[in-house]
């Protein structure tokens, strides 16, 4: 990317300046790091107090990918339980609970009030996401209910962790493979236990991105398979 953004630099210098390329690469990076880090980690804390939503999800890789070669990004199509998983945790801990702030480019009527152009709005998808009016016991943690739906990153206006329209996420097709393959390797290469008897604690922290606010500790055993890594 930033071959082709000194590339542009070459051929309309007054606009790509050195200061533009360096603050778009850094949104990148500060956009794209902490979501996606925040996500496995919240994923995988999910997975460790939900033990038989695990095994299902190891019984679904060693099915589809066998013990003899890791996961890779084109395994994602056949392993819908793994994408549901993401989607739920994305639904229950969405890394931009407050997407990024708006403004109304019109005057216009939302819930019944009136907002005239130039508004700010703030749009609180982790209140629409936990809504019992529009899901099912949000508080549980049921990959299930993403049947149907693996991998899609809207529901409707119920479910939007990449929000919605011209300013949605660009990095959400990244992200969606970065967290399944992440959480698939670390599914099928290890074996995973918490380190007491106590459930993960999964009090969330103060920050834009909603981290963990106890870091994840967790103890594992590689599995055979981890070894085809090396060969
Ligand atoms: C699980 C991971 C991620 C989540 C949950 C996430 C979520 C979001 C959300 C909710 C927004 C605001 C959208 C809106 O207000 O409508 C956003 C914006 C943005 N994201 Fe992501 N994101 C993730 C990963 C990434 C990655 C990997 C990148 C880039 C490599 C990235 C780059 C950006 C940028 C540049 C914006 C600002 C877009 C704009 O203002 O036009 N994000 N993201």
């Amino acid at each position: 990317m930033i071959e082709v953004l000194l590339q542009l630099q070459d051929e309309d210098p007054k606009y790509y300046t050195d200061q533009l390329i360096k603050s778009f690469v850094l949104n990148l990076l500060t956009a794209g790091t902490d979501t996606s880090t925040a996500t496995i980690e919240w994923g995988f804390s999910l997975l460790l107090n939900h033990k038989h939503v695990l095994d299902k999800a190891r019984d679904e890789i060693d099915t589809h990918v066998g013990t003899n070669r890791v996961v890779d990004e084109s395994d994602m199509a056949n392993l819908p339980y793994l994408l549901c998983i993401v989607s739920e945790t994305l639904r229950m801990y969405p890394a931009g609970p407050l997407l990024v702030p708006h403004e109304s480019s019109d005057d216009c009527v939302v819930g019944g009030y009136h907002v005239p152009r130039g508004t700010m709005l703030i749009v609180n998808q982790w209140a629409i996401h936990h809504d019992p009016n529009l899901w099912t016991d949000p508080e549980k943690f049921n990959p299930e209910r993403f049947e149907g739906l693996e991998g899609k990153t809207r529901d409707g206006f119920r479910f939007m962790p990449f929000g919605f329209g011209r300013r949605s996420c660009p990095g959400e097709g990244l992200a969606m493979r970065l967290v399944g393959l992440t959480l698939g390797l670390l599914i099928q290469c290890f074996d995973w236990e918490r380190v007491g008897e106590e459930m993960v604690d999964m009090s969330e922290g103060p920050g834009l991105t909603m981290p963990k606010a106890q870091p994840l500790v967790a103890k594992c055993r590689p599995r055979p398979v981890a070894g085809s890594i090396f060969t």
